[in-house]
Protein backbone atom coordinates (compact mmCIF):
# COMPACT_ATOMS: atom_id res chain seq x y z
CA UNK A 1 0.00 0.00 0.00
CA UNK A 2 1.48 3.23 -0.87
CA UNK A 3 1.79 5.53 2.13
CA UNK A 4 0.40 8.84 2.93
CA UNK A 5 3.06 11.51 1.69
CA UNK A 6 1.40 14.23 4.02
CA UNK A 7 1.85 11.99 7.07
CA UNK A 8 5.10 11.02 6.29
CA UNK A 9 6.01 15.02 5.97
CA UNK A 10 4.52 16.11 8.59
CA UNK A 11 6.12 13.23 11.23
CA UNK A 12 10.02 14.70 10.17
CA UNK A 13 8.09 18.63 10.64
CA UNK A 14 7.28 17.12 13.72
CA UNK A 15 10.12 15.62 15.00
CA UNK A 16 11.76 19.22 14.75
CA UNK A 17 9.78 20.81 17.16
CA UNK A 18 11.55 21.65 20.12
CA UNK A 19 9.81 21.94 23.45
CA UNK A 20 9.25 25.53 24.74
CA UNK A 21 9.57 27.53 21.18
CA UNK A 22 7.17 29.90 19.47
CA UNK A 23 6.66 29.12 15.56
CA UNK A 24 4.60 29.99 12.84
CA UNK A 25 2.14 27.47 11.64
CA UNK A 26 0.02 27.89 8.11
CA UNK A 27 -2.99 26.89 6.59
CA UNK A 28 -3.64 23.48 4.73
CA UNK A 29 -4.24 19.54 5.16
CA UNK A 30 -0.38 18.94 5.25
CA UNK A 31 -0.41 21.26 7.72
CA UNK A 32 -2.46 19.52 9.62
CA UNK A 33 -1.04 16.37 9.30
CA UNK A 34 2.13 17.89 10.93
CA UNK A 35 -0.28 18.99 13.83
CA UNK A 36 -1.43 15.25 14.11
CA UNK A 37 2.04 14.06 14.32
CA UNK A 38 2.84 17.17 17.10
CA UNK A 39 -0.43 16.05 18.79
CA UNK A 40 1.53 12.72 19.81
CA UNK A 41 4.41 13.97 20.71
CA UNK A 42 2.49 16.55 22.64
CA UNK A 43 0.74 13.27 24.78
CA UNK A 44 3.56 11.14 24.27
CA UNK A 45 6.62 13.85 25.45
CA UNK A 46 4.34 16.20 27.19
CA UNK A 47 5.80 19.27 24.33
CA UNK A 48 4.86 22.76 25.45
CA UNK A 49 4.79 24.54 22.04
CA UNK A 50 3.53 28.46 21.71
CA UNK A 51 2.20 29.11 17.65
CA UNK A 52 1.09 31.99 15.50
CA UNK A 53 -1.64 30.87 13.17
CA UNK A 54 -2.27 31.89 9.67
CA UNK A 55 -6.09 31.12 9.42
CA UNK A 56 -9.23 30.73 11.92
CA UNK A 57 -9.30 26.92 10.78
CA UNK A 58 -5.64 26.45 11.67
CA UNK A 59 -5.92 28.22 15.08
CA UNK A 60 -9.14 25.88 15.86
CA UNK A 61 -6.94 23.22 15.56
CA UNK A 62 -3.61 24.18 16.67
CA UNK A 63 -6.35 24.94 20.25
CA UNK A 64 -7.44 21.67 20.12
CA UNK A 65 -4.82 19.52 20.15
CA UNK A 66 -3.18 21.74 23.79
CA UNK A 67 -1.03 24.41 21.80
CA UNK A 68 -0.92 27.94 23.02
CA UNK A 69 -2.31 29.80 20.57
CA UNK A 70 -0.99 33.64 20.03
CA UNK A 71 -1.90 36.33 17.80
CA UNK A 72 -0.21 37.34 15.00
CA UNK A 73 -0.64 40.89 15.63
CA UNK A 74 1.26 40.85 18.31
CA UNK A 75 4.26 38.86 17.25
CA UNK A 76 7.09 40.91 15.31
CA UNK A 77 9.76 38.11 14.40
CA UNK A 78 9.52 34.10 14.47
CA UNK A 79 12.69 32.23 14.50
CA UNK A 80 10.95 29.62 12.15
CA UNK A 81 7.63 28.66 10.92
CA UNK A 82 6.25 25.83 8.40
CA UNK A 83 3.71 25.79 5.98
CA UNK A 84 2.30 23.60 3.00
CA UNK A 85 2.10 24.74 -0.91
CA UNK A 86 0.26 24.01 -3.95
CA UNK A 87 3.65 24.30 -6.51
CA UNK A 88 7.13 24.13 -5.54
CA UNK A 89 9.19 24.27 -8.65
CA UNK A 90 13.22 24.05 -9.13
CA UNK A 91 14.12 27.77 -7.63
CA UNK A 92 11.95 26.90 -4.41
CA UNK A 93 9.29 29.12 -5.79
CA UNK A 94 5.61 28.74 -4.74
CA UNK A 95 1.78 29.45 -5.41
CA UNK A 96 0.15 28.91 -2.41
CA UNK A 97 -3.98 29.92 -1.47
CA UNK A 98 -5.63 27.09 -2.62
CA UNK A 99 -6.97 27.54 0.42
CA UNK A 100 -7.29 30.91 0.08
CA UNK A 101 -5.08 31.90 3.22
CA UNK A 102 -2.25 33.19 1.08
CA UNK A 103 -2.54 37.08 2.78
CA UNK A 104 -2.42 35.72 5.99
CA UNK A 105 0.30 32.80 5.45
CA UNK A 106 2.53 35.64 3.63
CA UNK A 107 2.89 37.71 6.47
CA UNK A 108 3.86 35.01 8.68
CA UNK A 109 6.43 33.60 6.16
CA UNK A 110 7.60 37.40 6.17
CA UNK A 111 8.29 37.07 10.01
CA UNK A 112 9.36 34.19 10.03
CA UNK A 113 13.38 33.79 10.10
CA UNK A 114 13.07 30.04 8.44
CA UNK A 115 10.08 29.12 6.49
CA UNK A 116 10.08 25.10 5.96
CA UNK A 117 7.64 24.31 3.26
CA UNK A 118 5.89 20.76 3.75
CA UNK A 119 4.82 18.74 0.36
CA UNK A 120 4.51 15.75 -0.88
CA UNK A 121 6.35 15.39 -3.98
CA UNK A 122 3.38 15.40 -6.44
CA UNK A 123 3.80 19.34 -5.35
CA UNK A 124 7.55 19.39 -7.11
CA UNK A 125 6.94 21.20 -10.79
CA UNK A 126 9.54 22.12 -13.78
CA UNK A 127 7.34 24.92 -14.79
CA UNK A 128 5.53 27.46 -12.34
CA UNK A 129 1.30 27.36 -13.01
CA UNK A 130 1.67 24.40 -15.08
CA UNK A 131 -1.06 22.68 -12.84
CA UNK A 132 -2.52 25.72 -10.83
CA UNK A 133 -3.56 29.13 -10.80
CA UNK A 134 -2.45 31.72 -9.44
CA UNK A 135 -5.00 32.97 -6.11
CA UNK A 136 -5.46 36.43 -6.07
CA UNK A 137 -6.87 38.27 -3.30
CA UNK A 138 -9.05 41.75 -4.39
CA UNK A 139 -11.27 43.59 -2.59
CA UNK A 140 -14.77 43.28 -3.69
CA UNK A 141 -15.04 47.21 -4.58
CA UNK A 142 -11.88 46.92 -6.83
CA UNK A 143 -13.29 43.55 -9.21
CA UNK A 144 -13.55 45.11 -12.38
CA UNK A 145 -10.12 47.47 -11.74
CA UNK A 146 -8.60 43.91 -10.63
CA UNK A 147 -9.79 42.16 -13.94
CA UNK A 148 -8.71 44.30 -16.18
CA UNK A 149 -4.95 44.87 -15.07
CA UNK A 150 -4.49 40.94 -14.57
CA UNK A 151 -5.60 40.66 -18.52
CA UNK A 152 -2.92 43.50 -19.35
CA UNK A 153 -0.32 40.67 -17.52
CA UNK A 154 -0.92 38.42 -19.97
CA UNK A 155 -3.33 36.31 -19.10
CA UNK A 156 -4.90 32.98 -20.33
CA UNK A 157 -7.99 32.81 -17.57
CA UNK A 158 -9.42 34.39 -14.84
CA UNK A 159 -11.91 32.82 -12.79
CA UNK A 160 -13.47 34.47 -9.66
CA UNK A 161 -13.82 31.56 -6.90
CA UNK A 162 -16.97 30.29 -5.64
CA UNK A 163 -17.76 27.66 -3.04
CA UNK A 164 -20.97 25.65 -2.12
CA UNK A 165 -23.51 27.00 0.14
CA UNK A 166 -26.75 24.93 0.86
CA UNK A 167 -28.16 24.30 -2.18
CA UNK A 168 -26.38 26.43 -4.30
CA UNK A 169 -22.87 28.23 -4.83
CA UNK A 170 -21.87 31.90 -3.45
CA UNK A 171 -18.74 33.77 -3.91
CA UNK A 172 -15.62 32.55 -1.72
CA UNK A 173 -14.83 35.03 0.70
CA UNK A 174 -11.13 34.64 2.46
CA UNK A 175 -11.24 35.67 6.06
CA UNK A 176 -10.42 39.09 5.25
CA UNK A 177 -13.91 39.40 3.28
CA UNK A 178 -11.65 40.14 0.06
CA UNK A 179 -12.87 37.67 -3.18
CA UNK A 180 -10.15 35.74 -4.89
CA UNK A 181 -9.95 35.15 -8.61
CA UNK A 182 -7.79 32.01 -10.12
CA UNK A 183 -5.83 33.15 -12.93
CA UNK A 184 -4.08 31.50 -14.94
CA UNK A 185 -0.77 33.58 -16.71
CA UNK A 186 0.81 32.70 -20.02
CA UNK A 187 4.14 33.31 -18.53
CA UNK A 188 5.13 33.22 -14.67
CA UNK A 189 8.05 36.05 -14.39
CA UNK A 190 10.32 36.92 -11.71
CA UNK A 191 8.12 40.09 -11.92
CA UNK A 192 4.44 38.74 -11.80
CA UNK A 193 4.58 38.18 -7.89
CA UNK A 194 5.14 42.39 -7.39
CA UNK A 195 3.24 43.23 -10.53
CA UNK A 196 0.11 41.39 -9.86
CA UNK A 197 0.23 43.25 -6.14
CA UNK A 198 0.93 47.04 -7.70
CA UNK A 199 -2.62 46.47 -9.18
CA UNK A 200 -5.23 48.70 -7.66
CA UNK A 201 -7.57 47.15 -5.38
CA UNK A 202 -5.25 44.01 -5.16
CA UNK A 203 -4.61 42.58 -1.56
CA UNK A 204 -2.16 39.53 -2.20
CA UNK A 205 -1.64 36.97 -4.22
CA UNK A 206 -0.16 33.31 -3.85
CA UNK A 207 3.10 33.66 -5.93
CA UNK A 208 5.85 33.19 -3.06
CA UNK A 209 9.18 34.16 -4.36
CA UNK A 210 12.47 34.26 -1.96
CA UNK A 211 10.19 33.25 1.43
CA UNK A 212 11.24 29.34 1.10
CA UNK A 213 14.56 28.65 3.44
CA UNK A 214 13.76 24.85 3.25
CA UNK A 215 11.56 22.63 1.09
CA UNK A 216 10.96 19.01 2.96
CA UNK A 217 9.53 16.61 0.71
CA UNK A 218 7.37 14.02 1.29
CA UNK A 219 8.15 10.78 -1.12
CA UNK A 220 8.11 6.87 -0.68
CA UNK A 221 11.13 6.10 0.13
CA UNK A 222 11.09 8.74 2.82
CA UNK A 223 11.78 12.33 3.31
CA UNK A 224 14.58 14.77 1.53
CA UNK A 225 15.16 18.39 2.32
CA UNK A 226 15.95 21.08 -0.41
CA UNK A 227 17.99 24.22 0.58
CA UNK A 228 19.29 26.95 -1.48
C1 LIG B 1 -3.82 27.52 1.93
O1 LIG B 1 -4.31 28.74 1.52
C2 LIG B 1 -2.74 27.05 1.02
O2 LIG B 1 -1.75 27.96 0.71
C3 LIG B 1 -2.15 25.73 1.44
O3 LIG B 1 -0.99 25.89 2.17
C4 LIG B 1 -1.87 24.98 0.19
O4 LIG B 1 -3.05 25.03 -0.60
C5 LIG B 1 -1.49 23.52 0.46
O5 LIG B 1 -2.61 22.86 0.98
P1 LIG B 1 -2.62 21.30 1.18
O6 LIG B 1 -1.53 20.98 2.14
O7 LIG B 1 -3.99 21.02 1.71
O8 LIG B 1 -2.40 20.67 -0.17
Amino acid sequence: MSKNLKEVVGAELASRVVDGEVIGVGTGTTVEAALRAIHKRIQDEGLRVSVVPTSYQSSWVCESIGLTVLSPALCQELSWGFDGADEVDGDMRLIKGRGGAMLHEKIIAAKCKNFVVIVGEDKLVSTLGEKCPVPVEVMPEALSIARAGLEKLGTKDISQRECVAVERTTPYYTQSGNLVLDVTFDKISDSLEADINSIVGVVENGLFFGYASEILVGAEEGVRSITQ
